[in-house]
């Protein structure tokens, strides 16, 4: 049987990523406080850098998808765009606005937000595929 528990912590964690980026997105819409929106972005990418170690740490190699060399090669070319990942939320928010720049600031960082959101879905989205392969292969391996 897959090891459910690993295979459901990458899930729940990519629920709270999620809820995470709605959060920032209305923050960034709302347009209210700029040292809130950069908290908010900044545990982001801490939590990001925890959830690919946990990731990276065994929490994609289920029992099952160590039994298909086609879906290790999925997980592992996945695990190779978390470097960029991490290094692309850590620039989605650059310092405080500099004096009389602040519609800048704001418009730049929805900006690389909203890019950096369309990177970390896609790449999260075929995690959840990859999973669910995996797990649905081996509940009929068990049958
Ligand atoms: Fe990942
Ligand atoms: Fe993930």
């Amino acid at each position: 049987m897959a090891d459910l528990k690993a295979h459901e912590r990458v899930l729940a964690q990519h629920l709270e990523l999620r809820n995470m980026l709605a959060d920032i997105e209305a923050a960034l819409t709302e347009r209210a406080d700029v040292l809130h929106v950069s908290g908010l972005i900044a545990n982001l990418a801490d939590r990001i850098v925890a959830h690919f170690t946990m990731e990276e740490q065994g929490g994609y190699f289920t029992e099952a998808m160590l039994h298909s060399p086609h879906l290790v090669n999925r997980a592992n070319a996945l695990m190779a765009q978390h470097p960029r990942l991490c290094d692309q939320a850590s620039r989605v928010c650059e310092g405080p606005p500099s004096n009389g720049e602040l519609e800048l600031w704001w418009h730049e960082t929805q900006r690389r937000f909203a890019e950096f959101c369309e990177a970390l879905l896609e790449h999260e989205v075929r995690e959840d595929r990859l999973l669910q392969e995996a797990y649905i292969r081996d509940i009929g391996s068990h049958d």
